[in-house]
């Protein structure tokens, strides 16, 4: 039996991935190589929706594929490439776009929240259409889980009814995919508004990066905010921001959220916050130096990716093939 086929994407923006990538999603990225055939990708594409800069752009691209390297994901086992290197998602992405509906794409909250700052008028074409590109990033490989965050739930059943409205219409074609949310960690908070999810396109106070040096992510979680209570307890409705960090910590040391209550028993906030800045030092530290290794070496980390878009491209190639023959063209 063939195993089975997993995508999962990442924006490059800001440069550094944030502890919720990892929890939501990188963790499983490295995990899932055991078990199935993986294609991950760098989605500069999807990193211009909103304002950019050419050069950082470039930069973060290779920054990303270093921290997916230097995370664990492993070249020889899965195929690791750079969105924009492999034109066939800009293919597939327009027959879908015709085949989405512009009331379905309307209900994305992701939209919604994104296009705030600008308004529904002033924001790109690029934010509103951005989840149809997301279903042929995935559609183009025949995938069958997708290893994702909460935050991607609703895009993932876009990508799921246009699927099978394609294959409807015009025969089976694609694989409809199935979405991978881990238990734990699917939905890290800011540190700054925890009723928001952590991510690298907020202001980077509430944001956890791997690559800060530990002294900032210290600051950050010893800035974090919690609430007028005293006992380090989980409870989401009325502690979301202690909540937060209990998820953070237990996720990251493997000791179950009653555990930590217990081994926090008696004790403040403050403590709390301490021993998360060292269980993310942990963490983090080796991950920065291998990323850091791995940037000396821009040559071979773009052998690597040249290898990754060719392997990638042969896949999607033949499902652009069958989609345009049976589409018309
Ligand atoms: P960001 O919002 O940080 O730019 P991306 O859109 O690049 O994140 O998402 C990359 C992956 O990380 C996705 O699978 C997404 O679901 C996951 N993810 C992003 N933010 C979080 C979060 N705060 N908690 C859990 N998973 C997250
Ligand atoms: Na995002």
């Amino acid at each position: 039996v063939p195993l089975p086929r997993v995508f999962s994407g990442i924006q490059p923006t800001a440069g550094s991935f944030q502890l919720g990538n990892y929890l939501g999603a990188l963790r499983q990225w490295v995990a899932l190589q055991e078990t199935a055939e993986a294609f991950y990708c760098v989605v500069d594409l999807h990193a211009i929706t909103m304002d950019w800069d050419p050069e950082e752009l470039r930069q973060n691209s290779l920054t990303s594929a270093a921290q997916l390297l230097a995370l664990g994901v492993d070249p020889a086992r899965s195929t690791l490439f750079v969105q924009s290197h492999v034109p066939e998602h800009l293919q597939l992405s327009w027959v879908l776009e015709c085949v989405a509906r512009f009331g379905e794409a309307s209900r994305m909250t992701q939209f919604k929240d994104k296009s705030q700052r600008e308004g529904a008028d002033g924001s790109s074409v690029g934010l509103f259409t951005y989840p149809v590109l997301m279903a042929a990033d995935i559609l183009l490989y025949q995938t069958d889980q997708v290893p994702v965050g909460d935050d991607q739930r609703q895009h993932l059943e876009l990508t799921r009814d246009v699927a099978t409205r394609f294959n409807n219409r015009f025969g089976p074609t694609f694989t409809v995919p199935s979405v991978f949310i881990p238990e734990a960690g699917a939905r890290v908070m800011d540190l700054q508004t925890p009723e928001k999810k952590m991510s690298k396109s907020l202001p980077p106070a509430g944001c956890v990066f791997l690559l800060d040096d530990p002294k900032v992510s210290a600051k950050k979680i010893r800035s974090a905010v919690t609430d007028t209570g005293r006992e380090v307890v989980a409870d989401a409705a009325n502690k979301p921001g202690v909540t937060n960090l209990l998820t953070i910590h237990s996720a990251l040391s493997g000791r179950s959220i009653p555990e930590l209550e217990q081994h926090f028993a008696g004790r403040g906030y403050g403590d709390l916050k301490k021993e998360l800045a060292e269980v993310v030092t942990e963490f983090v530290s080796p991950v920065r130096a291998r990323t850091q290794e791995l940037l000396d070496d821009p040559a071979e980390l773009e052998r690597v990716l040249a290898g990754g878009a060719e392997r990638a491209r042969e896949v999607a190639a033949a499902t652009v093939a069958d989609v345009y023959e049976r589409t018309g063209f």
